[in-house]
């Protein structure tokens, strides 16, 4: 049993990381701002596992809260960086507020490891790094290249920053880019909690059945797909925490190959968004209310991972199908609007 720090602990990733870790036998830390998510996760989580993890309210670009707390925890094993902003849209409006934040955050966590020698450090990367791969599937050698968006720039020069720490430091991390993470706990008791409007396909999608919006927007018909709408792939939430555990105990166990890798998270299967909205219908027997409008800016025609070094180095491999995240996704999101 390990003693892990999840930063961005009551999040959408990292409250079902929590449970996963949890139910593995591990004991948890938890430090969140709040600024995404509630306080009322914490009870949710412990309703899943029986436990309820040690919970610190705390900002992590604030150099004393980070040393305040490994000083509160000095027998931590590892840590699991999830903290950060992550709306596209906002980071081209408030780019300073996600360096300042995304970095900031990275860089006290980074120095504390170093300092006490502490070696296991996880980070929430994205396949947004490799923007419009040329090969699909995307292997983890595919080229990072320029990001379109200051999020998408901060998981980048995350990744850079973790690089040349474990080569001056010598420990020990692991980054995995995930793809498009969708659905909830099977429980329903944790899921994903959009502030306002929501940016992303899947909660949109359930908002709009459960009567919170008025039509989904499908942006754009004309890329050059099966049926025209641009494909991701959408990996199950459980399916991404439990790689989280699998990662950690990695480390753990000294049984990576490389004091820094890299993996992808995904199913290794793409979806386009009319065939989500299909999945969605089938599951929820719900008639979806949409139309094709123009393309969204900054959105790439495909992306899908390939899942050769997941499955064969890390020895993780998804279980869970789109129909099950629909699914899921839609259990939670009438489990809080209260609809039967
Ligand atoms: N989409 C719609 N209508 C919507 C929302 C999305 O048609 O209302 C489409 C998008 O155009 C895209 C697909 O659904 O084709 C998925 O969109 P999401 O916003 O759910 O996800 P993205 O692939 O755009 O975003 C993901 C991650 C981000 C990351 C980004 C990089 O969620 O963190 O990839 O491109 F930055």
């Amino acid at each position: 049993m390990a003693k892990i720090l999840v930063t961005g602990g009551l999040g959408f990733i990292g409250s079902h990381t929590v449970v996963e870790l949890q139910q593995a036998g591990h004991e948890v830390v938890v430090v969140d701002d709040l600024s995404n998510t509630t306080i009322e996760v914490l009870n949710r989580i412990k309703k899943i596992s029986g436990q309820e993890p040690t919970f610190i309210k705390g900002d992590l670009k604030v150099r004393q809260t980070v040393s305040g707390l490994f000083r509160a925890h000095p027998d931590l094993d590892g840590v699991i960086h999830f903290a950060a902003f992550k709306a596209v849209g906002e980071s081209v409006e408030k780019p300073l507020e996600y360096y300042e934040n995304n970095i900031s955050s990275l860089v006290y966590l980074l120095q504390e490891l170093r300092d006490r020698k502490l070696d296991n450090f996880i980070f929430s990367s994205s396949c947004t790094v490799y923007g419009q791969a040329e090969k699909l599937p995307i292997t983890e050698n595919s080229p990072v290249v320029p990001a379109i968006s200051p999020y998408g720039n901060t998981k980048q020069i995350g990744e850079e920053i973790i690089t040349q720490a474990v080569e001056a430091h010598n420990f020990k991390a692991i980054s995995l880019r995930y793809f498009n993470p969708v659905g909830a706990h099977p429980s329903a008791e944790i899921g994903e909690l959009p502030l306002g409007v929501p940016l992303n396909l899947v909660p949109y999608v359930t908002q709009t059945a459960a009567g919170l919006r008025e039509q989904l927007s499908v942006f754009g018909d004309d890329y050059p797909t099966r049926d025209g709408t641009a494909i991701r792939d959408y990996i199950h939430v459980v399916d991404l925490a439990k790689a989280h555990l699998v990662a950690m105990e990695r480390l753990l166990q000294k049984k990576n190959e490389e004091n820094y890798e890299v993996f992808n998270l995904g199913t290794g299967t793409g979806s386009t968004v009319l065939e989500v909205i299909k999945a969605f219908e089938k599951v929820s027997g719900e008639t979806l209310n949409y139309k094709i409008v123009d393309r969204r800016a900054g959105d790439v025609t495909a992306a899908y991972a390939d899942t050769t070094k997941a499955n064969e180095v890390l020895g993780w491999k998804t279980e869970k199908t789109l129909e099950d995240a629909m699914a899921d996704a839609w259990r939670w999101e009438k489990k809080i609007r209260n609809i039967n």
